[in-house]
């Protein structure tokens, strides 16, 4: 199962003018473009969050399947927007198969975890909000996101613009703040979103007055499945758009079935 979905994730090909995602689960997707270029954000594809749970009194066991194993992962960037397990997963990372990966990408703490599991220095690129980077057929900004605890202070958010094709925003795991509406001069097509409300993450009706002020063409929740101790109801972020940001579309995805946007 593992390997077949890996498989058909690489054998996929995205027309021009278009790109392909794929759920993982949380906020773990791949993002495919029209020249091939593949990347993974936030893949937490193991269940080492359950231990930090339980030794905290939550329940953190997760409740989403494993579609690829860390062992089978093969993209070109890895990116991470910030440091948390099941964002920049260690066991993930480290299970990885060395040369599977060409890049990891991250904010300086995410860049941290990378270095201690192993990664070579040389594929290492931190990155910041406001900043851009050129990945193939890809720019990658990285946006404003505002920390959930002083915990962690290295949040941020992507926006990968595809050469001639769409823009899609991913919010990272952020707490509201009208900072975050400077995503709009990117012109996201589509905009990922927390929506849990969970640990000071953006709530449902947050997150689609955020939506109304970045205007994505459309919105798809995230952050709401995988810990029994951190969900939401993704309808409620659909009804909300209602009032919030009646322009934009709604679309809930399915588990690594493909799903593609063309601009
Ligand atoms: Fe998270």
């Amino acid at each position: 199962m593992s390997r077949e979905c890996m498989e058909s994730v690489r054998n996929f090909k995205v027309d021009r003018g278009s790109v392909a995602l794929w759920w993982l689960g949380q906020m773990g997707y791949l993002i495919k473009t029209p020249a091939g270029t593949l990347f993974s954000v936030d893949a937490y594809l193991t269940n080492s969050c359950k231990k930090v749970g339980d030794s905290i009194g939550l329940n953190l066991d997760r409740r989403v399947p494993i579609f690829i194993e860390p062992e089978e992962l093969e993209v070109n960037h890895f990116l991470c927007t910030h440091s948390h397990g099941d964002h920049a997963d260690p066991e993930t990372i480290a299970r990885l198969r060395p040369s599977a990966v060409e890049t990891f990408v991250g904010p300086g703490l995410a860049c941290e975890t990378f270095d201690q599991c192993g990664v070579e220095k040389s594929k290492v690129q931190q990155v910041y909000p406001g900043g851009k980077t050129q990945f193939s057929d890809v720019t990658l900004h990285g946006t404003f996101a505002l920390p959930t605890d002083d915990g962690e202070l290295t949040h941020m958010g992507y926006v990968l613009a595809i050469e001639n094709g769409p823009r899609v925003y991913i919010s990272g795991d952020t707490d509201y703040h009208e900072l975050l509406a400077h995503v709009r001069r990117l012109e996201p097509d589509m905009m990922i979103t927390c929506m849990n409300s969970g640990f000071n993450n953006m709530s449902h009706w947050e997150a689609a007055e955020l939506a109304g002020l970045i205007k994505p063409k459309v919105a798809i929740p995230c952050h709401y499945d995988m810990f029994p101790d951190n969900a939401a109801d993704p309808q409620l972020f659909r009804a909300a758009l209602r009032f919030k940001a009646p322009d934009v579309r709604f679309e809930q995805l399915d588990y690594v079935k493909p799903f593609v946007f063309k601009s």
